[in-house]
């Protein structure tokens, strides 16, 4: 495991964008996982502004996101499909129709789950998997659990995590308390993964690098991963 430590938010974006942009070069029709939240955000601005200096070329590339919440239509602005649109996608010359999320709107959340499962194994699977961190030791929406999960699946959401985000929904939306997400056998098998955590996650991170591999702190288990990059901000 490797870990850089930043001195800012910019300069762990940069770095994060720097390693995926690499693996474009790399492998031009290359499969990204993607994360949503905070924590990405400033590494897909700084995807943008290399794309519009026709630094990295995203004509080939396919993409798997983590997670989408249930109950939300992709139009929806808290949807993570959205999230990722607004925020990502129309702005490099991706095609759309290369990019892949659960359908938060699936009737049978347990049907779509095995349905995106098999897309990601169908694509091979991440070349590299960017993740954030949540509080509790979440990736994707795997909460602390008493078993690691293997396959995508519908996860409860646990009340911390619909607290922290809550932070982006607006007054009178309902924050949804369940998504579909990877589970983490899947987000495992991505060949490489690149974490990227704020300052506020500096103590969580500490415990997930440093402490028991264990399910009640799910980012623990990237300590048996082969190729795992930590980038951390103060
Ligand atoms: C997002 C995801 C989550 C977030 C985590 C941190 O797709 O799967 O695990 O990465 O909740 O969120 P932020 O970055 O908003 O602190």
């Amino acid at each position: 495991m490797r870990i850089i430590s930043t001195n800012s938010y910019e300069q762990m974006s940069v770095m994060a964008a720097g390693m995926i942009a690499a693996q474009v070069l790399l492998k031009p029709d290359c499969v990204l996982g993607l994360a949503t939240g905070s924590s990405p955000i400033g590494a897909y601005q700084e995807l943008i502004r290399m794309h519009e200096k026709k630094l990295v070329d995203f004509s080939q590339v396919k993409t798997v996101n983590l997670d989408e919440y249930c109950g939300l239509e992709p139009t929806n602005p808290q949807s993570y499909r959205y999230f990722m649109n607004k925020t990502l996608f129309e702005h490099i010359n991706i095609d759309l129709r290369n990019t892949f999320l659960p359908d938060g709107m699936a009737e049978n959340a347990g049907k779509e789950s095995r349905r995106y499962q098999a897309l990601v194994e169908k694509l091979g699977g991440a070349d590299l998997q960017l993740l954030g961190i949540g509080r509790n030791g979440h990736i994707g929406f795997n909460e602390p659990n008493d078993y690691f999960t293997r396959d995508v699946h519908e996860e409860k959401l646990t009340q911390s995590t619909i607290e922290a985000n809550s932070r982006l929904f607006g007054e009178g939306e309902t924050v949804p308390t369940t998504a579909i997400t990877m589970g983490i056998g899947t987000i495992m098998k991505a060949d490489k993964i690149v974490l990227i955590a704020g300052a506020d996650k500096a103590e969580i991170v500490q415990e997930a690098l440093y402490g028991k591999v264990t399910p009640q702190v799910p980012a623990s288990v990237l300590q048996l991963h082969k190729d795992v990059t930590v980038i951390t901000c103060r």
